[in-house]
């Protein structure tokens, strides 16, 4: 398993969701940042499951504990080790997907890649709930990055064939956190929460599209050619589950035009270097341009559903249908908003403390 992301700010993720707890350690962190628990604690709330519409009925505390790394509320440059504890477990819901695999969830291939030592309660290590981990990593990246200006945001623009009006990304601070659905669009928000509970109904499970910007990106930040920034930042975002898709700016919408309106013409703009417009989402040759930088997440929709599929039990060898039961949720979406922000703010800090936008102190 590989289960630690960046090379300067480096995190690395343990836990299962049926285990002890999960939790995060967050290495290479600078010194002198200020870290809040309550900040992290903040964080946190909005992934846990509670008022999101079609959020699992699985509601546990998620209380952070901050065990190192910290000294009179500043960061010693030692290792953060966070955490928080499993209190809401029901194991016997999963006993059969070791032998008979869920459609579109990670039982099968990891019983065959582990040889069956897997921790299947719960999903294991391919459960949702380790993104809880990614949160408290990503709010000390956010600390960092705040100490030079920069802030992530992300919201809700699509639920199923529910899509948002698009908005400037400046717009994404003052409304990412209005509602639980993190949706910046009222009359949109009503008609994605209905497409949630029509799945719910049925028995189904819907996806949709986390939009993510960062404000406050000099630019020249990105490490070519092998570490860009649009490729740390997909490796970060891949590693959430249920991800399946990313584009940055125009992103495949580019493919399908002229050069000469593909391109963002530079201007000058009260003494500062800009682009009249920004369809590379904020990322040229692998390094920030200066622009908000626009990332958006296709994440799909929930594996496990009460409606009937087609599956293999493995010990008999025959194919068998499988009505998942357990808690679920209906979409994924609403509680990975901030899951979203949190492994770009990782992706992010690492490449600022490599880039040197981020001092080894800060004072
Ligand atoms: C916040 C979050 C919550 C999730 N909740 C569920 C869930 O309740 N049920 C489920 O089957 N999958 C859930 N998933 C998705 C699975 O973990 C994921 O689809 C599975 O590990 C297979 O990985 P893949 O979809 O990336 O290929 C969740 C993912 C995230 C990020």
């Amino acid at each position: 398993m590989s289960n630690s992301l960046g090379t300067v700010f480096r995190i690395t993720s343990f836990g299962e969701s049926h285990g002890e707890c999960v939790g995060v350690v967050v290495d290479g962190c600078p010194a002198g940042v200020s870290i809040d628990p309550a900040d992290i604690q903040t964080y946190l709330n909005r992934r846990r499951a509670a008022e999101q519409p079609g959020a699992t009925p699985r509601k546990e505390p998620d209380a952070v504990r901050l065990l190192s790394g910290v000294h009179k509320g500043l960061t010693t440059g030692a290792p953060l080790c966070m955490l928080i504890e499993n209190t809401n477990i029901q194991s016997e819901d999963y006993s059969d997907y070791e032998r008979i695999p869920r459609p579109g969830h990670a039982d099968y291939p990891a019983r065959i890649r582990y040889g069956g030592f897997n921790d299947p309660r719960g999903g294991g290590r391919f459960s949702g709930r380790i993104t809880a981990g990614f949160v408290m990593a990503g709010s000390i990246a956010r600390a960092v990055l705040s100490h030079v200006g920069v802030q992530v945001y992300a919201h809700t623009v699509a639920i199923g064939s529910i899509e948002a009006p698009s908005c400037e990304p400046e717009r994404v601070r003052e409304f990412s956190r209005v509602d639980a659905l993190g949706c910046i669009d009222p009359a949109s928000a009503a008609l994605m929460e209905g497409a949630i509970e029509e799945a719910k109904a049925r028995g189904d499970s819907v996806g949709g599209v986390v939009e993510c910007v960062v404000l406050g990106l000099p630019p020249g930040v990105g490490e070519p050619v092998f570490a860009g920034l649009e490729g740390e930042i997909a490796r970060a975002v891949f590693s959430i589950p249920a991800v399946k898709g990313i584009e940055f700016g125009g992103g495949f919408a580019l493919s399908r035009v002229r050069g000469s309106e593909s391109n963002d013409p530079y201007v000058m703009d009260r003494g500062v270097v800009r682009t009249a417009k920004n369809d590379c989402g904020g990322i040229l040759g692998g390094l920030s341009t200066g622009m908000p930088l626009v990332v958006r997440v296709g994440i799909k929709p929930t594996p496990s559903i009460s409606i009937a599929q087609r599956t293999v039990d493995l010990d008999l060898g025959r194919e068998v249908e499988l009505s998942i039961t357990g808690r679920h949720d209906t979409c994924i979406v609403p509680r990975a908003v901030v899951v979203v922000e949190s492994m770009v703010a990782c992706a992010l800090c690492d490449l600022g403390v490599r880039s040197g936008l981020v001092p080894g102190v800060v004072a």
